[in-house]
């Protein structure tokens, strides 16, 4: 890892959500195309249009005092079949962009997968056919051959729990299955396939540090009883061991193995997997935060799991169990949430923060943070106080897990400019630009940008 390497203050995006274009330079169909066109959903065709803006919005950046972009590359765009040939006008956008990264200077910090398997694959099974994991190897080792002379922060997989769980259990993201099994199976082939893809990248011998973006949720429980703490660690499990211990230290949570085991048939979970989980063990990792779990004891009822992307603001809570395991506190009134249910509480930052430091020792990117709100962008600049309240309280809780010990490297925004939220639409706007999606595309600089920008200059001043 690059020891002399500054703090990143940057922002982040993410491929389908911004680049639009999604039948332009040879692009492949994505699983999100197919889905949300044919359930007649609203989709990122367009996006925020980034494909034809990326310029403007990474000098956006730069002049913002940013010194790092978190984006994701498409695969649809850069392989274009089942045989892995290379769409070269893939390439040549993503060698653009990523020059003008440098250009600015700005460091690329790239995500491999951020959900958008081409749907040539998922004809194919997707995540359920262990082909697919080979397929990201050879997609990963293009990325690494093409892109690998100028980009120094890789990072496998987006949020393996997000979309494997809302694709194979809750059932609201593509392929839309309600199938624990189904899920258990597609997890580990999403921890198989990044294993392949970080072994790959040390067999090439690339210059620079490979990772994992984890969705991190700490777990908290209601009480200090023994069936808490049990419910704790069953939460713990499903929420963050079965990702977080797999990619740092090879292994997958053994009591949660146990418990899959005496419910489903794991016969593919072989040693010679097993033995690449080992060797595939990341350099440092990437989190998402957007919010702890709170977790009271199993009582009764079925797995049932929120589904807040409904493409409407989030109206009431909704039970959260997982049948047998836990259950998920959603309907306290002293909450603190944002109009999408989803609670906002820094200080779980601070402690998961410390807790990651002390299991697994690495380095630590915040790959995201941020928070969605349903904004009107028609008034000239967005006066998003609550945007600047929110990051700052993060930055103190990350500012107090340094002072405790954790190795924090870097804090990115989600997101650098409005963009498409996975089922919500444009509605739901995490941006520190905003994107006029009805007027053009234009750009317009929040007053939460403005902020991070002197921020910024504050840290870099030692103000
Ligand atoms: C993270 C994802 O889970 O949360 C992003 O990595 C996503 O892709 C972000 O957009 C916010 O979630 P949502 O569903 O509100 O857009």
């Amino acid at each position: 890892m690059d020891t002399t390497a500054p703090f990143f203050w940057g922002s982040a995006t993410a491929s389908y959500q911004c680049e639009g274009a999604w039948q332009e330079g040879g692009k492949a169909e994505s699983m999100w195309d197919r889905y949300l066109h044919e359930n007649d959903l609203e989709n990122g065709d367009v996006a925020s249009d980034h494909y034809h803006r990326y310029r403007e919005d990474i000098e956006t950046m730069a002049k913002g005092g940013q010194n790092a972009y978190r984006f994701s590359l498409s695969w649809p765009r850069i392989i274009k079949n089942r045989e892995g040939e290379v769409n070269e006008e893939g390439i040549a956008f993503y060698n653009s962009l990523i020059d003008t990264c440098h250009e600015f200077g700005v460091e690329p910090f790239v995500t491999i997968y951020h959900w958008d398997l081409p749907q040539y694959w998922e004809d194919e099974g997707g995540w359920l056919n262990e082909e697919t994991a080979h397929a990201f190897e050879h997609y990963a080792r293009v990325c690494f051959d093409r892109f690998g002379d100028r980009v120094r922060y890789w990072a496998t997989f987006n949020e393996p729990k997000w979309f494997v769980m809302s694709g194979y259990l809750i059932g609201n993201y593509p392929p839309a299955l309600q199938d624990p099994e189904k899920c258990a199976h597609a997890a580990f082939n999403v921890m198989y396939a990044s294993a392949l893809g970080v072994k790959a990248f040390r067999a090439g011998g690339y210059e620079g540090s490979i990772g994992i973006v984890h969705s991190f949720g700490p777990v908290d429980g209601v009480d200090d009883t023994l069936e808490t703490k049990i419910a704790m660690r069953f939460a713990d499990n499903y929420a963050n061991n079965w990702i977080l211990d797999t990619a740092a230290t090879g292994e997958l949570p053994i009591d949660l193995l146990t418990d899959l085991n005496r419910r489903f048939d794991l016969s593919y979970i072989t040693p010679d997997k097993l033995q690449a989980l080992r060797e595939g063990t990341v350099d440092f990792l990437g989190l998402n935060y957007y919010s702890r779990v709170l977790v009271r004891p199993y009582t009764d009822g079925e797995t049932q799991l929120v589904v807040n992307n409904s493409g409407s603001a989030f109206k009431g809570s909704q039970r959260v169990v997982i049948k047998g395991w836990f259950e998920q506190v959603l309907d306290d009134p002293n909450m603190q949430t944002t109009e999408w249910g989803t609670e906002i509480y820094p200080d779980g930052l601070r402690r998961g923060l410390i807790e990651v430091t002390r299991r697994y020792h690495l380095p630590i990117y915040i790959t995201e943070n941020g928070i969605g709100v349903a904004e009107d962008v028609s008034q000239g600049e967005v006066q998003d106080d609550y945007r600047i309240a929110f990051m700052k309280d993060h930055i103190a809780a990350i500012k107090a897990a340094q002072e405790a010990g954790a190795d924090v490297r870097g804090y990115f925004v989600w997101s650098t400019f409005d963009l498409y939220s996975w089922k919500n639409g444009c509605r739901k706007r995490y941006g520190l630009v905003a994107v006029d999606f009805e007027n053009g595309y234009t750009r317009t600089p929040k007053k939460s940008y403005r902020w991070y920008r002197d921020f910024i200059a504050g840290e870099q001043t030692g103000k």
